[in-house]
């Protein structure tokens, strides 16, 4: 239930994101699985994706983002009150990937714990960070999203192991005035635990914990309902940003830049088409990395930044959903 729109006033100061080194295209699955590199474009946008080698899993990702996003705004890692992972594919089970980030970086004054809300995890995670900064207590915060998801996908199941890819993105976000009239000018959060079995992973919790039968039966991998995520996507990534833009009182031709959750371009291509915004005002880099999870909104808000497409005084929505169900917007006039 909405009771106000509430403003949270913080800044940007920097951004980073990390990705793997090592590049899978289409053609690489189409050598062992029955799909090929026309399909995957057609119907996801996708051409290439980044998948982790040795040392380059959640935890070292995590930190080289937040590591850039912290060297670009040159702030001395002890100057960080709260470091937040938005992740389901955490380094180890526990503890929390946002205390491995902790230790690598020496953020040494600061709180850290990981959120699991799958691809919606970056924007879970902003703005779980800027309610704690518009707390009071703490000022500055580092949030990255971060997922592995070749870690989790099963490589003979051809519905979705050639969407997802390797990254993580950051963003160091410090506690602003009121009055300035930067933040997050608008946002909302949503789950439906009724979709929590559309797209999952059975094993390796307490329900069933890892044994040789979970492993023969592949269930440490994900399994997804393509179909199903796939409207639910569609309706939900419309009503949504309707709704954020409408509630902030934000005309669509007012946003400088839509950064979406790369999860299929035909996704994000619909609700654009919707809106009426023009191409050039949504991100899209699903060609290049496809679903990253919860790294996708982090790695894209980077790119726009360093190519000069969001600035100081861009307006920028960012929108997400993902596994749970969980789907979030936030609407930041930076
Ligand atoms: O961040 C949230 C994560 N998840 C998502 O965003 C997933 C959302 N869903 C999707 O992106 C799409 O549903 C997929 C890309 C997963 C699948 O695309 P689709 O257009 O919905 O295909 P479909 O599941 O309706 O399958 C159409 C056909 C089927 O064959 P039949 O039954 O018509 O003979 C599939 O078996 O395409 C087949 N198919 C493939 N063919 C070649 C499914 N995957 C592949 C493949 N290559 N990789």
């Amino acid at each position: 239930m909405l009771d106000k729109i509430e403003r949270l006033p913080v800044r940007l100061l920097g951004t980073g994101h990390a990705v793997p080194s090592r590049v899978m295209t289409n053609n690489d699955f189409a050598k062992y699985l029955d799909t090929s590199d026309d399909w995957i474009v057609e119907r996801t946008g996708i051409r290439e994706r980044r998948i982790a080698t040795d040392g380059e899993t959640t935890a070292p990702l995590a930190t080289s983002a937040g590591r850039a996003a912290l060297v670009e705004a040159g702030i001395d890692p002890k100057e960080v009150d709260l470091v937040i992972c938005g992740t389901v594919t955490p380094e180890v089970p526990f503890p929390a990937t946002a205390c491995f980030v902790h230790r690598d970086l020496g953020c040494v004054n600061a709180a850290a714990f990981d959120i699991s809300a799958a691809c919606s995890g970056f924007l879970y995670s902003l703005i779980t960070g800027s309610k704690f900064l518009q707390g009071g207590t703490w000022k500055t915060a580092l949030i990255i999203g971060v997922d592995c998801m070749s870690r989790v996908s099963d490589y003979q199941d051809r519905g979705s192991c050639i969407l997802f890819g390797d990254g993580a993105g950051a963003v160091l976000i410090r506690r602003a005035s009121l009055s300035d009239g930067k933040g997050i000018l608008h946002h909302r959060m949503y789950a439906d635990g009724k979709g929590v079995e559309m797209l999952y992973v059975p094993a390796g919790g307490t329900r069933r914990p890892a044994n040789e039968q979970t492993v023969a039966a592949r269930e440490h991998y994900l399994r997804m309902n393509g179909r199903e995520i796939y409207k639910f996507a569609v309706s939900r990534m419309q009503e949504i940003i309707e709704q954020t833009l409408c509630e902030a009182g934000v005309r669509p031709e007012q946003v400088d830049m839509v950064i979406p959750h790369q999860s299929n371009l035909r996704i994000i291509e619909s609700a654009r088409q919707r809106i009426g915004w023009p191409k050039e005002k949504m991100l899209i880099n699903i060609e290049r990395y496809g679903n990253t999870s919860a790294g996708s909104i982090g790695i894209g808000l980077d790119e726009c930044r360093k190519d000069g497409r969001v600035k100081e005084g861009s307006l920028i929505l960012l929108v997400a959903f993902g596994a749970g169900l969980t789907w979030a917007s936030a609407l930041w006039q930076l």
